[in-house]
């Protein structure tokens, strides 16, 4: 028997490979203190994505979120999908409601959030084709927001146009104007590259007002050179937290206040 199943704690975990780096638990943890809720979030390591549900049932979890790289399989493996998730085919969380395992998508609103800090945006460009580069497409085009995509490599364009998003590598893409741009990809991550050569981001710099980077807690060469361009610049912070806060809403079943949202933003920028 489970070691969650001990009183009527509610346990929350987050999957990963690697899970240690993550910040949910902190985030999670200090919104279920500010608010006295019995409950707890755990970082649960999971190498084999195969055994997820599996785990997630066996432990005794009233929900999770789940991480790179299992979010394909939390969208296959569970019982009901529910809303952007289906079109994504990758799910980030997980609740237990009547014995049913429900999977919900809070990436893309979580982005869609993140942004609106930004003024009116019409057309994007989104750099990068994978799993969040097409999470964010896909929120920006059920907004009615023009979006195209540009990837380093050609072989992950095929999701994009099955959708009827434009979609190209860097050597077939045209220059446009765009009110944002989107740095989707993992360069700058864990090391100093830019998402594109230098030149072509400086052209797409002179058309654009906004910069977004997915990636979040430094400045990346990215926004740097966007920054030196004179755009408005945001890192990928406030889409984890918002991600969490919409995650956090759906495992308590509540709309939770701008007081809390101000809790879990402070604890996101604590040491882990
Ligand atoms: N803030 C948040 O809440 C949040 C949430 C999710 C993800 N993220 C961040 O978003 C980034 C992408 O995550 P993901 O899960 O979508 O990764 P992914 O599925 O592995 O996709 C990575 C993408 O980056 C491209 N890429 C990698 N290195 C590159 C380089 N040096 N130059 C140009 N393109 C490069 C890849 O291009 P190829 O196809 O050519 O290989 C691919 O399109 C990560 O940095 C992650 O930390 C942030």
């Amino acid at each position: 028997m489970s070691k969650n199943n001990i009183n009527n704690t509610q346990v929350y975990a987050i999957f990963g490979d690697p899970v240690e780096h993550s910040k949910s638990p902190q985030m999670h943890n200090s919104a279920f203190e500010f608010l006295n809720l019995d409950a707890v979030y755990k970082k649960h390591h999971l190498k084999d994505g195969k055994k997820l549900k599996e785990e997630f049932l066996n432990n005794l979890y009233a929900g999770a979120n789940i991480t790179v790289p299992h979010k394909e399989q939390a969208f296959k493996q569970a019982d009901e999908v529910i809303g952007i998730a289906n079109e994504i085919k990758a799910a980030n969380t997980y609740i237990k409601k009547d014995n049913k395992v429900l999977a919900y998508n809070t990436d893309a609103p979580g982005f869609l959030k993140a942004i609106e800090s930004f003024g009116n945006i019409n057309k994007v460009l989104v750099i990068g084709a994978g799993g969040t580069a097409k999470a964010i497409s896909l929120a920006l085009k059920e907004k009615g927001i023009d979006v195209v995509v540009v990837n380093r490599s050609e072989s992950k364009l095929e999701f994009f146009k099955e959708k009827d998003i434009k979609s190209y590598s860097w050597k077939d893409f045209r220059l446009d104007y765009f009110d944002l741009v989107v740095n989707s990809t993992s360069a700058g991550l864990k090391d100093d590259k830019l998402p594109m050569n230098k030149s072509q981001l400086e052209n797409i710099f002179l058309n654009s007002s906004y910069a977004f980077d997915c990636i979040y807690g430094k400045e990346t060469p990215f926004l740097a050179l966007a920054k030196k361009e004179g755009l408005e610049t945001k890192d990928g912070e406030d889409m984890l937290l918002f991600q969490g806060v919409l995650a956090f809403e759906y495992f308590t079943n509540t709309k939770i206040d701008s007081k809390t949202i101000e809790i879990m933003r402070k604890a996101l920028k604590e040491e882990n």
